[in-house]
Parts: C-alpha cells; structure tokens; sequence
C-alpha cells in the first residue's frame, strides 16, 4: 500500500513538472560540439541535437524529438529516448531493464529535474529521471570538456521498491545518429596481437563489441571502438565518434541501425550472466563511457582525447615518467640477488632511472620457480633472495637506480599456502571439476575480506619497504569457474562486484600511497581502460615487443591513449631486427628495456645509452606534447609519427620502413603541428656510432611551412630501417 501511495505521489510529481518542463532544452556543450536534449510534450527526455555547436538559441525550437518518420513514411511514436527503457514503445536495443518486484518488467521514465555546475575543465549536468509507476530513478550524468570536445557520461540507478529489484540493462548511455552510411572501426586481438584494426559498415541489425572474460577482460576485445558518420573512418578526414568505455570487466558496447536506418549506440557492463539484484536505496552506478566527435577524422580526436586524459583522467598525467631496465624477457624466473644486482648496475649504465623486478621473486612453502606455484604468498624466497626486497633495493640505490617491483594480487596458484589457508576465498564452482588458465585462479574480490587482504599485500610491501618506488600490477587470467563463493545466491552480480572490489582495493591505496607509479599489465595489454587509469599511471601494451608488431600495436593504442600512458621496451623479440630499430619503434611510447647487456655489441650500447639520452630530451614532444600519425602501417610498407611540444619549439619525426616492395616509388612525408612561420633545424638523432645520416635533409634549416606542406624524404627500400628526426625551433 505505502509503495502504491508512493509511487502515485511520484506519478503525479513527475507529470506536473513535466508539463513545466516541456520544450526545455539542456545544453551540453564543449567549445565545438554539443549534445542537445529535450524535455518533450510527453514529459520524457530525448535527444535532439549531437553535432557541432549550434550558434542560435532560437534555433533550437525547430530540433525534432520524437516524431520519427519510419522508412516506409509511416510516422512513429517513439523518439530517440535518452535513456530508452525496456517495456516502451520503441522496439530497438533498450538502456535500462528492470524486474520490478510485482514481476512488472517495464520502465517509463518521466523527467524530474536538472543542473549544472563547473568542475575542473569543463561543465558537469545531471538530469534526473523517474518511473510514474514504480519508486526507480535514473541520473545521467555528463561531464563536458570544454578546451578537448572530450564528454564523459555515466548513470545512477536506484529505486525505493520493498525487496530488491532484477536490472538485466544498465547501460552507461545512449547516442543517436542519422546518416546514410556508418562504418565501424573495432580494436580486437589476443595475446601478443593487441589492438588489432578492422572496419566494416554497419547493416540493419545489431553488432556488438563485447567481453565476457571477467578479469584480464580485455584480451579479445578492446573497450574502444571508432564510428565513420557518413563514410569510413579517415585520420585526417570525414566525421567520427571516438568512444571508450571505464569498465575493467565485461562490456558490450552495441551498436544497432534500425528501421529507419538510424544508428544508435549503447555502451555498457556486459549484462551477461548478470542479472544484478539492487537493493533498495542502493545506487547502481555504470561505468563511465568517455567520448570525443571529431569532424576531421581520428588525428584531431586522438588529440582530443591524449590531452584530456593527461589533464583529467590518467594518474599523474601532468608528471613525468621512469625509463626502466625489466628483467623478464631477460631471466625469466631464473635470477639471484647476485644477477639482480648486475642487471641493476646495467640499467644505470643503460642511463634509465629504475631496475623492475618481474615474477618470481616470492614463494617459500611452494616457490614461485614456474607459473605452477606460488601466487598468493607475497613473502620473498629466502633460499633465492635472503636479504628480501631491503637488499635489492639498497642494492638498487648503490647502483643509482630506482627499485620496482612485479605482483599479481588478484590471483593464487593453487599451489600455494594462500590457496591451502583460504580455499573459500576462490571463484570457482562448488560441484565442477575446476579449469585453469595459467595455472591460476581468481581471488573472489566480491568478498570484501579478500579486497582487505589484497590491499594488505600492497600496503605490507610498501610500509615495510619505502625503497620500492614502482608496480608492476599484472593480471594474467581471465575469471574461471565462475561461481562466487561469498555471493552465495546472488551470482548474477559476480562480474560486476568482482570489478568493484577491485577498484575498491586500488581506491584504498591510492588513498595511503597516492605518488606511487604503477604500470598495469594483463599479459600484455587486456587492461587498458580510462577508469583502471585512474589509479595507473601507465599500461603494458603488449608481450609482443618485435618492433614491426609494435608498430601496430601501439598505433592502435594510440588512437585513445596518450604515449605517456603507454609502455613500449626493447627485447629480444624478433633478433633479426637491429637493436636501433627496436629502440626507436619502443622510443614512440614510455621507453624501457628489458634484455641483458651482454646481448649488446658494445656500440649497440653505446647506441642505446644515446637514445635513452635522447628519449628525455625530446620527452616534452613525446611524453607531453601533441602526436600526430602521418603515414599509417595499415596502409603503406612504412609508418610515420611525429610529436610537437606545447609550445612547438621541438617537434621529433620517427619513419620506418617495413616491408617495402621493389621499385616502390617513395613519397616525402610531411610532418603536422609545427608553426608554419618559425624556422626549425633538422638533425637525424638515434645514429650508431661511427655511422654518419644519409639524408639530405640532416643539419639542414627549413621553416615549419616548408616541413608540412612539402616534407622530408625519409622512407628507403630496404626492410626494417628507421630514422629518428630532431627538429628544433632555431
Ligand atoms: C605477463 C606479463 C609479462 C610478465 C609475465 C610474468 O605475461 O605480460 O610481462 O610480467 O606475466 O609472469
């Protein structure tokens, strides 16, 4: 009876302000786009406008809302919902599902209210929605930046019903596009093949872009997607949407073209087997779903969306970043102190400021000697290492570098004590026969005693040992067996808690150890999303370091990731490559190594020592500067990147070639981002000793004009070359 008061008193409420409210327009705007939503006749909330910025106010009165005509000519009743719910008229992909607990599985949601109000770099609105016939309330929220044409939207779902309600859709939001055509550009791949790119126009129906692995989530399927409006996606060219979901987990992002031949997109948590039970008076908050529109292709989004994370989302965007010696391509688990100590001497000699120790440095009851055993018992091997991590890092600070360390605090080893002391604190079926992914399982961080004792691992390292200065987070499994053991009868509610007890863990750390930089790995690159990089301040790309997959590799991240994000080493991966080609293809990105000096001839270390000398000086282009993708791998035998600092005093050209044909006929590349009227000096840098530039253009004046409409010949037709260009205002 109180609910049914109680939602007629909502009712009533929401219609008569909805009547006040109608034909109200909400701007949310950046400097040159804006999403224009309208309160419509009906009182329900729809989208009007996402295009560029409309100049005139009184324009707006003449935007549709929801008076469609269907393909036919036939005029529909629905519109472009905002926040379209299941049980409405619109027969498409809807956002929000819900069970109510008289088994009702409609939702009609009604506008309430909005607001807005400044926050760092742009304007953050919410709007809120509700049910006339049940206590469910929707907010959207939406952050826009004004300098990055960067929005950033999430929703709040929460209702007062008496017993928890069933959401089967949760999405993050809802776009809507018109156009004749839409091509679709996806980020797929699997270990050692991230990011791999593939485009394909949109029919009528559905397609998805989804995860189901749980944790190590993105390893099939990256959370990022590009939308050509109109034609396919160009870098320099031509409308796109760039959209890239927060969500270490399972997502789905959905795009649907309708009977109308409208487009509408709707990222979201995967709701895969999970069907989530919310409590009343819960909020049940989406991931944050982050994207740009750009009218001149992906180079000016990427931009977009590089400056905006260093300034808002990334941890520490703004500060600087650790060129480092790892050990793992190296060693393996095969090290002791002594070896440790002699790889620590190499990366100061390598003149990189830290030394990361990778896995196998813990374990004593079952050794971490493979990847058969002891993950999960975060002690350092005795027998191995017996001055524990003190010693490698006072042997570290001898040799003058930094100390970094590798974990992997979400898993255990079945085979260890952790797994002995604690089997209830595994995701894994009760009744089945359990299956393993690398020989390991996933701690149930549902449970929030285990979120405490994977926060204690951390804590413990770092209060015990202040001369740890770096993480390596990994994650190589994805979720198995997957049955919580705490959730007991709420297991639709798995992939989702799982994912939240993992942020609840990272959150708790950065609120004790806020400065320490960590690098988040997924056996390679499956965790590389904006909402891990809050708490991140970079990610591992991928195990796949020979430099002409590399190249693919991070030309895909760098369609949504800043360099500075982006960790790249030389390894020993592909030998037949030269140590100068691998260096320069890792120097696009945050430059590591990760090999023995003894692999060196000793100008290739002398080389390696230039680069790395090099990679600071030129850091304000690459770290913080503006990237631009001049000559893309996908479309010719070479590549072609350059990055201009802020004030385009420095500009830094990297060419490759890769797999030139005979008799190819080669074109001069021509860089972007420079001031057209200041004269700049052109110097090859990252030369082998004792080897002198070959190219015309080295040591040569030329104005930024000249360097962008004309270009330098810097591509050749032997495999496998590069040059590295300086190109310093004079
Ligand atoms: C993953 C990472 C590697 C390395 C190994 C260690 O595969 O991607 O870089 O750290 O784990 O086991």
């Amino acid at each position: 009876m109180k609910v049914l008061v109680l939602a007629a008193m909502l009712a009533c409420s929401a219609m008569l302000r909805a009547e006040e409210a109608v034909q109200k327009f909400i701007r949310i705007q950046t400097d040159d786009t804006e999403l224009i939503l309208q309160v419509a006749e009906n009182g329900r909330l729809y989208q009007s406008w996402f295009g560029e910025r409309l100049l005139h106010e009184s324009d707006l009165r003449n935007l549709p809302w929801a008076v469609r005509a269907g393909s036919d000519g036939s005029v529909s009743r629905r519109g472009w919902e905002v926040y379209s719910s299941s049980g409405n008229e619109d027969y498409f992909e809807p956002a929000i599902a819900v069970t109510h607990n008289d088994g009702n599985p409609s939702t009609w949601l009604y506008y309430v209210s909005s607001h807005s109000e400044p926050v760092k770099g742009g304007t953050h609105t919410e709007i809120t929605l509700r049910d006339d016939q049940y206590p469910v309330e929707v907010t959207l929220h939406y952050v826009a930046y004004a300098e990055e044409n960067v929005f950033k939207t999430w929703s709040e779902i929460r209702h007062h019903e008496r017993k928890p309600v069933t959401l089967t859709r949760y999405a993050s939001t809802m776009l809507y596009f018109s156009r004749p055509e839409y091509w679709l550009t996806e980020f797929s791949g699997d270990w050692a093949r991230e990011v791999q790119m593939s485009s394909q126009q949109l029919r009528p129906g559905k397609k998805i872009l989804d995860t189901k692995l749980g944790s190590r989530a993105a390893m099939h399927m990256h959370p990022f997607f590009e939308l050509g409006l109109g034609a396919p996606v160009r870098e320099d060219e031509g409308e796109v949407l760039m959209g890239t979901i927060g969500w270490t987990g399972n997502f789905s992002m959905t795009f649907e073209v309708d009977n109308a031949g409208n487009l509408r997109v709707i990222p979201a948590i995967n709701p895969y087997a999970s069907a989530y039970s919310l409590d009343p008076d819960r909020v049940f908050t989406t991931p944050e779903f982050v994207f740009t529109l750009s009218p001149d292709g992906t180079g000016p989004g990427s931009r977009n969306l590089q400056a905006w994370a260093r300034k808002y989302q990334l941890m520490d965007g703004k500060g600087s970043r650790m060129t480092l010696l790892n050990n793992w391509e190296n060693t393996g688990f095969d090290f002791d102190q002594e070896k440790l100590t002699g790889l620590m001497h190499e990366a100061a000699a390598l003149g990189v400021d830290m030394f990361l120790l990778d896995d196998g440095w813990f374990g004593n009851k079952y050794p971490r000697s493979n990847d058969r055993a002891g993950l999960g018992d975060w002690e350092v091997t005795r027998t191995k290492l017996p001055g524990g991590i003190k010693a490698l890092s006072d042997a570290a600070s001898d040799a003058g570098v930094k100390f970094g360390i590798w974990i992997e605090p979400e898993m255990v080893n079945p085979k260890s004590e952790l797994f002995e002391k604690h089997p209830e604190w595994v995701i894994r079926y009760p009744n089945r026969e359990t299956y393993y992914y690398r020989n390991q399982l996933v701690l149930d961080l549902c449970n929030p005693a285990v979120q405490d004792y994977v926060f204690g691992v951390v804590d413990r390292i770092l209060s015990e040992n202040p001369g740890v200065a770096y993480f390596k987070w990994d994650c190589n499994s994805p979720v198995t067996n997957i049955y919580s053991p705490y959730l007991k009868d709420r297991q639709g509610q798995l992939y989702i808690d799982h994912v939240r007890g993992v942020y609840n863990v990272l959150a708790r750390l950065r609120e004790k150890w806020p400065d320490v930089p960590m690098m988040m790995c997924s056996g390679g690159g499956a965790r590389c999303d904006y909402e891990a990089l809050k708490y991140f301040t970079e990610f591992w790309c991928s195990d796949n370091t020979d430099p002409f997959e590399r190249i693919y590799i991070q030309w895909g991240f760098s369609h949504f990731f800043p360099a500075k994000a982006m960790c790249a080493h030389v390894t020993g991966w592909n030998r037949s490559t030269s140590v100068k080609f691998r260096t320069d293809v890792a120097s696009m990105c945050k430059l590591g190594f990760d090999l023995g000096l003894d692999e060196l001839e000793p100008e290739e270390l002398e080389y390696c020592r230039a680069a790395v000398a090099n990679w600071k000086r030129f850091s304000p282009a690459i770290m913080d500067g503006e990237q631009y993708r001049l000559v893309s791998p996908y479309e010719c035998n070479h590549a072609a990147v350059n990055y201009v600092s802020a004030d385009r005093s420095q500009a830094i050209l990297f060419a490759y070639d890769l797999h030139p044909r005979y008799g190819e006929k080669l074109f001069p590349v021509r860089m972007q981002g420079l001031d057209p009227d200041r004269m700049y000096r052109v110097e090859e840098i990252n030369l082998m000793p004792g080897t002198r530039s070959r190219l015309a253009s080295d040591g040569q004046a030329y104005s930024g004009d000249y360097l962008m409409k004309v270009g330098l010949d810097v591509f050749g037709t032997l495999s496998g070359v590069s040059h590295v260009l300086a190109v310093t205002a004079l």
